[in-house]
């Protein structure tokens, strides 16, 4: 008894203390940063030697947690320090229990109030002031960071090209509710599609433009948020972007062994984790690759030299495929060799060979 209690301390400060030393800069507060009418808490993360116009990610913490303790306990800002071409936002949550506003009409709503546009603020206020590439502008989060990353792809669709949405729940989910909503948290809080989608729509209301590539991660033994959200949040998606509620594509073990990885279009994703609780582990590499910060089998977007896959405007319209000049070398080792849309090398340097990993990307490996 004793002895297991010490070994869970020791695990859990030495993940923290991983996570705490592994990033060379620390977290600096932002302030007058634009419109916040509820006052969202607002912390930088800069890497040295930051690439001019870097991607921006906002990552979000769960209920209680913080933007001190979402910096330390997950790997984005060490991550930065690598690669150098982004940072990081860590929004703190004004709320006394620590909890995002995922359900004011107001958060909801494209400029209309609540934290989301506290966030949104913030955004705004980077790419003005560090010079972060607009086009890379990134959402995540765990729990109810994750709500508020499904909130903010539906009421700020023109802000972020991506969100990675771990253990949450589907945008409106928590509608009408105050802080929590038993209703959505236990999964008896269930919609058609179409109802979803339509939430999502009027989250911003006349609004044309393309909409972030989203990916939700859900344990299937969560007992916080029911695993039937992840259903909803299925429906939700891919009614908004046009896709059948059934895969395109499934891969096992993806990105963790025991995990099923379901692919509706390049633009939505859901990661059943077998047996996994409500504290599921952050998958940062994948989400880097899903949001096209570093390569491999989930970036959806060409990484070499040659253009990415433009983007449509509307989510019905079909995708459009580059026109792209033939390679005039093979690919090298990690780099995209094939996929739907890809005009690129679909040979690969000697050494490796050309690897199917789904419909829309090949790599050499
Ligand atoms: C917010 O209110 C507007 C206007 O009543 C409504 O159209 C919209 O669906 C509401 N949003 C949500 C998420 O309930």
């Amino acid at each position: 008894m004793f002895r297991s209690l010490l070994l869970k301390i020791v695990t859990v400060s030495l993940l923290s203390t991983i996570g705490a030393l592994a990033a060379i800069n620390q977290l600096t507060q932002i302030s007058g940063f634009g419109t916040n009418p509820t006052n969202v808490r607002m912390y930088l993360y800069r890497p040295p030697n930051l690439v001019a116009n870097p991607a921006l990610i906002v990552a979000m913490h769960y209920c209680t947690g913080t933007a001190q303790a979402y910096f330390t306990g997950t790997q984005y800002a060490n991550r930065a320090d690598t690669y150098k071409n982004f940072i990081v936002l860590y929004p703190h949550a004004p709320d006394s229990g620590g909890c995002w506003d995922v359900h004011t009409n107001a958060t909801f709503t494209h400029n209309a109030g609540g934290d989301s546009l506290g966030i949104a603020s913030a955004v705004r206020y980077a790419i003005q002031t560090y010079g972060v590439d607009p086009a890379r502008v990134f959402a995540t989060g765990t729990s109810s960071g994750a709500m508020m990353t499904n909130v903010l792809a539906g009421a700020y669709p023109d802000l972020f090209a991506a969100a990675s949405a771990f253990a949450g729940v589907p945008y409106a989910c928590f509608a009408g509710a105050g802080m929590w909503s038993n209703a959505c948290a236990g999964g008896t809080l269930t919609k058609t599609a179409q109802q979803w989608g339509d939430l999502v729509r009027s989250g911003y209301p006349g609004y044309t433009g393309p909409r972030p590539r989203i990916q939700i991660f859900h344990g299937t033994a969560d007992t916080t948020l029911s695993y039937r959200n992840h259903a909803e949040g299925i429906k939700q998606w891919t009614n908004v972007f046009g896709y059948s509620e059934t895969a395109a594509q499934t891969q096992q073990n993806s990105p963790v062994s025991g995990w099923t990885r379901s692919i509706y279009g390049p633009n939505f994703q859901s990661i059943s984790a077998a047996n996994t609780p409500h504290n599921i582990a952050v998958q940062e590499n994948d989400v880097l690759q899903w949001f096209g910060l570093i390569t491999g089998p989930n970036n959806p977007v060409a990484t070499t030299s040659v253009p990415p896959i433009v983007s449509t405007t509307s989510s019905s319209a079909p995708v459009v495929t580059p026109t792209l000049p033939p390679p005039t070398n093979c690919a090298s080792k990690f780099a995209q060799c094939g996929g739907s849309g890809w005009g690129g090398a679909t040979c690969c340097v000697s050494g490796s060979s050309c690897v199917v990993m789904n419909n829309w990307y090949s790599q050499c490996q």
